[in-house]
């Protein structure tokens, strides 16, 4: 059965580490096992950061890729959306004297209310989708597409096809040990990056990262820009 907590209404989502009583260990256990700063250094130099930009982090978990984006540009603005409460406190006190700064939204990304205005030019998220329904996969990078202004840039960090067999078989034994196979196994099967090539443009592979939990990926890609009248 998936361990789960329902914090509005009754949807329900996978906690950051599959159980809810191992939300406390898991940067711990994603600095050991996944080698995590070759893969979020990467993501953070794919995302090409610039001071204008409007960043979303869907799935913004304890704040890790928020917290080093900042960093890199500071000048940039940034919005968490993540719907574990316990999380995101655990991710406002790891930001700390920078975490004002930072807009968090304890919801879904379909329950963002955008200022007028306010429109991102680039949405993150990493070793998010791997943990939601195969229906919400799509959901999610359909509503990315949707909120993005025309040639903004889809960045996804997660674990997605799982090759050759060792990352399959690494997979295997932890992560679908955690997040169970039905959510998970569409990934190891490619299904994410099937939906990138579908719903953006230009949808590329920059890097595969084999780890001791299976191969994560890193993939950009565009939405369409407006055709000219
Ligand atoms: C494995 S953690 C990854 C956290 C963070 N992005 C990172 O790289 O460390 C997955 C996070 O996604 C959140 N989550 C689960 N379902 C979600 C959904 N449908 N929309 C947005 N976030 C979701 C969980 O609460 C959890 O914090």
């Amino acid at each position: 059965m998936r361990d789960t907590s329902l914090p509005r209404g009754d949807r329900s989502f996978t906690p950051a580490l599959g159980k809810v009583w191992l939300t406390p260990v898991y940067d711990a256990a994603i600095a050991l096992l996944t080698r995590e700063h070759v893969w979020r250094d990467a993501a953070v130099r794919a995302a090409d950061l610039k001071p204008f930009d409007k960043v979303i982090d869907v799935g913004s978990g304890t704040g890790t890729l928020l917290r080093q984006m900042m960093s890199s540009c500071p000048p940039a603005e940034y919005l968490g959306v993540e719907p574990d409460p316990d999380v995101l406190a655990i991710a406002e006190r790891k930001c700390g004297s920078v975490s004002h700064m930072i807009q968090w939204h304890n919801g879904f990304l379909d329950t963002l209310d955008l200022g007028r205005g306010w429109q991102p030019n680039k949405i993150i998220s990493s070793l998010v989708l791997h943990q939601v329904s195969p229906e919400q996969k799509r959901a999610i990078l359909e509503q990315i597409s949707a909120l993005l202004t025309p040639g903004g840039m889809v960045l996804i960090a997660d674990y997605m096809r799982q090759e050759p067999p060792l990352m399959r078989r690494l997979f295997r034994m932890t992560v679908q040990q955690l997040d169970g196979i039905e959510d998970t196994q569409p990934n190891a099967d490619g299904l994410i990056e099937e939906h990138l090539q579908e719903i953006f443009e230009d949808a590329e592979r920059l890097r595969v990262f084999p780890t001791a939990t299976g191969a994560i990926l890193l993939w950009r890609g565009y939405t369409k820009k407006v055709p000219d009248s």
